[in-house]
């Protein structure tokens, strides 16, 4: 097992009628900002909720932040920040949200000349504003992480920093009700990859941190198809929201190395053709699964044996059945898992290609050998 430091600092507020704990996260006297995204929370009640629960602070509102956030529309809030002496931010929403409001926090406390630089230049945060979180998406694990993602042009960029977790998160299945199927397949997949990317590398005897990953890979195959029932049922959602945060929490990372290589190839797919991150994903893991199969075939077999219960005397085929089962569980939860279903081709390789040069995203994997030729093939078996 790997060396390694285990800190979530996030206070984490989970059940029905949560919200109201607002009252008592957020200080009194705070000056808000209150950000939000198109406006699904006026539909929900939401945003009704999270008003009475902050009754008289002064709070000032900036609605419409997109799905995977721009960074034209992070600068304008950074702006009402400094204007209004903003000291506290809450971010009420999905990934999209919370991730803008890290960088909100981060770029209203930066001294250097231009934010953009947090991301294209992965400068130090020393200072960030608090944020707490009411999380109304369970997907990213955002809620109680150190990362942002935004996008610039066609430039997805993530950066980290302590500095920016969430200081409380409330998370309230009911919360997850008013989710389209979309939404709601959208987020139990990306969980999924989250947990497949710290889990699916190579064995280092990490025995608690690879059980408690197939404990998550377990529960999203059980309870995911339930999610698009058409009458939501409360301990489902529960389940998968708790799922989802611990996906991304640091939990499952703790002495294991990591991969990333479908996430960052994913990334570039959204940047460049504005596909859903999560459908970004089903895309392109079973394809990483199959171009690495040699390089992760311990983890594979295992995979195979405790996460679907497979047996097999031969290992190959042991691999490629677990594969296969990985796709049908994307596609029945409303996912692509073929180039051809979001209308792109061999065509759109050479441009793909070179985003990831641009972003130095050429050696990508638990051991940097997914180099531009292996991404060439992942994107072909994605075909
Ligand atoms: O904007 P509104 O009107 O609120 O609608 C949103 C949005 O259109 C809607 N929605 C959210 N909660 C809802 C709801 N609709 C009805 N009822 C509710 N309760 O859902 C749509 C998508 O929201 P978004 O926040 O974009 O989705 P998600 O949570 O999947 O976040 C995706 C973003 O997170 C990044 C992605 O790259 C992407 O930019 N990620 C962040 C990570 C992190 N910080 O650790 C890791 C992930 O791998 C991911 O990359
Ligand atoms: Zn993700």
């Amino acid at each position: 097992m790997f060396n390694f430091i285990a800190h979530n600092t996030t206070k984490i507020h989970f059940g029905k009628n949560q919200i109201a704990k607002l009252s008592k996260e957020v200080p009194k006297d705070a000056r808000l900002l209150f950000v939000y995204g198109g406006g699904s929370i006026y539909k929900n009640g939401i945003y009704q909720q999270v008003k009475a629960a902050l009754g008289d602070r002064f709070v000032i509102e900036f609605r419409g932040i997109e799905p995977n956030p721009k960074y034209s529309t992070v600068i304008e809030a950074v702006s009402v920040v400094k204007q209004n002496q903003i000291d506290f931010i809450l971010a009420v929403g999905g990934g999209s949200v919370i991730d803008a409001c890290k960088f909100i926090a981060a770029a209203s406390q930066f001294e250097g000349e231009d934010p953009w630089d947090i991301c294209a230049k992965q400068v130090r945060i020393s200072q960030a504003l608090p944020l707490g979180v009411v999380l109304t998406l369970p997907a990213t694990g955002s809620e109680t992480n150190t990362t942002s993602i935004i996008t610039r042009g066609n430039h997805k960029l993530p950066f980290m920093s302590p500095k920016v977790r969430p200081v409380f998160a409330i998370l309230d299945p009911e919360a997850t009700y008013s989710l389209s199927p979309r939404q709601l397949g959208n987020g139990v997949v990306d969980a999924f990859v989250h947990t497949m990317e710290q889990y699916l590398t190579y064995p280092v005897n990490a025995a608690i941190s690879d059980r408690f990953a197939e404990s998550i890979l377990l529960t999203l195959i059980e309870e995911g198809p339930r999610v698009l029932d058409d009458e939501p049922d409360y301990d489902n959602r529960a389940n998968i929201m708790w799922s989802a945060t611990q996906a991304l929490s640091g939990l499952i990372a703790c002495g294991v190395p990591q991969d990333w290589s479908t996430h960052m190839i994913g990334h570039e797919l959204t940047a460049l053709y504005n596909i859903d991150h999560a459908r970004t994903l089903s895309l392109i893991l079973p394809s990483v699964m199959r171009v690495c199969r040699e390089s992760k075939r311990e983890k594979l077999i295992q995979y195979a044996q405790r996460v679907w219960n497979l047996q097999d005397e031969n290992e190959d085929n042991l691999i490629e059945e677990a594969i296969n089962l990985t796709e049908i569980f994307f596609s029945n939860m409303g996912l692509p898992v073929r180039l051809s279903e979001v209308n792109l081709d061999e065509n759109n390789f050479d441009e793909i290609i070179l985003n990831l040069k641009k972003h130095g995203m050429t050696k990508l994997g638990e051991h940097g050998s997914l180099d531009i030729e292996k991404i060439r093939s992942v994107l072909s078996h994605s075909i």
